[in-house]
């Protein structure tokens, strides 16, 4: 068992539990009242490991990511007589966890969660430093706040399950740390790239627990997203554009906006091309398409990033690979640009 814990600067701790058997939570929850959020699909799978009555079972999709189902919740825990000694725990993927942190941080003005992580991308993102939320509409993830979880467990049976989507979608989100961090990350990636398809558990371990410690260092010195975070959403300004009007996963819908992303750095004179070409061939040699195409609807949707102020937004480049720059641009030349 790998025990990895970040503190935020509010202060908080959080602590991370890798390589273990998932049933862990029940000694964490102790003797504590607990309810476990959770969707259909990983309730089917993982059942008869947990008590029934103590599950809220929401539906699975992005379309089920909004304020009902934040009421929804909130009325099962009324019902579950929860109080604030109580401990929620989101129990799958980033949607779960999204729900399950947002209603613990209101319900009572503040409740305890804690998350088992079931997908890659709920395990190296997504449960991982405290920013939760709903939807509005189409505008992605603009309800909810920054609330650390208790803990976050980790099982690598759990990719076992994914489906090849859901895995490759996490594989997206490893690219964007090997991407950003000077860690040799990609170069790890890439000699083990054949173990990483198979999904082997020791290369598994290994990637996670590396893509955990990049995101908790910058999560430990800029928790509450004022700047230095900001390099979290390489790829992603765009990626949210591609997930909502393209319907794609979120970490596939990350690789193309990460292709947008080095294709605006090489424009604006942040890097050069050949740095474009060693991204591309990352991003096809992971499996993944480079090419895209923007309309109009990704371009409203840009204009709607909570990365904006007034005109401008505070896009992602890379000038060199761990080494990305947070840009202050007009969102009208930024669209000029890519449709140039
Ligand atoms: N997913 C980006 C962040 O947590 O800041």
């Amino acid at each position: 068992m790998i025990v990895l814990t970040y503190n935020t600067d509010n202060s908080t701790k959080t602590d991370i539990y890798c390589s273990v058997d998932y049933n862990i939570f029940k000694n964490i929850v102790n003797d504590r009242n607990y309810v476990i959020i959770t969707d259909e699909k990983v309730y089917n799978l993982y059942s008869e490991n947990l008590v029934k009555s103590n599950c809220i079972i929401i539906k699975e999709g992005e379309e089920h990511k909004n304020l009902s189902n934040i009421e929804y919740v909130i009325r099962q825990f009324i019902a579950k007589d929860l109080d604030r000694n109580s401990i929620i725990i989101g129990f799958g993927g980033g949607l779960v966890c999204d729900i399950a942190g947002f209603a613990a941080s209101i319900y009572m003005r503040g409740t305890p969660v804690g998350f088992v992580a079931t997908t890659l991308l709920a395990q190296i993102d997504a449960a991982v430093g405290g920013k939760n939320g709903v939807n509005f509409g189409s505008y992605k993830n603009y309800i909810g706040n920054i609330t650390q979880p208790q803990f976050i467990i980790n099982d690598a049976l759990f990719l076992k399950t994914l489906s090849d989507k859901d895995y490759l979608s996490g594989i997206g989100e490893v690219l964007k740390y090997c991407l950003i961090s000077n860690s040799n990350l990609i170069e790890y990636f890439t000699s083990n790239f054949n173990s990483v398809t198979m999904r082997d558990k020791d290369v598994m371990d290994f990637l996670v627990k590396e893509c955990i410690k990049i995101k908790t260092e910058i999560v430990s010195r800029d928790t509450n997203d004022k700047g230095l975070r900001h390099i979290l959403n390489f790829g992603h300004s765009f990626g949210h554009c591609f997930e909502i009007v393209d319907g794609l996963a979120h970490g596939i819908a990350v690789t193309k906006g990460m292709c947008t992303a080095i294709d605006l750095s090489v424009k604006f004179g942040y890097a050069d091309a050949r740095l474009r070409d060693r991204v591309y061939e990352l991003i096809k040699s992971a499996g993944f398409e480079t090419e895209y195409k923007l309309d109009t609807r990704h371009f409203d949707l840009l204009q709607k990033d909570k990365k904006k102020s007034g005109n401008y937004i505070d896009f992602v480049f890379l000038s060199e690979i761990g080494n990305p720059i947070i840009g202050k641009t007009a969102i009208g030349d930024i669209i000029k640009a890519v449709v140039e």
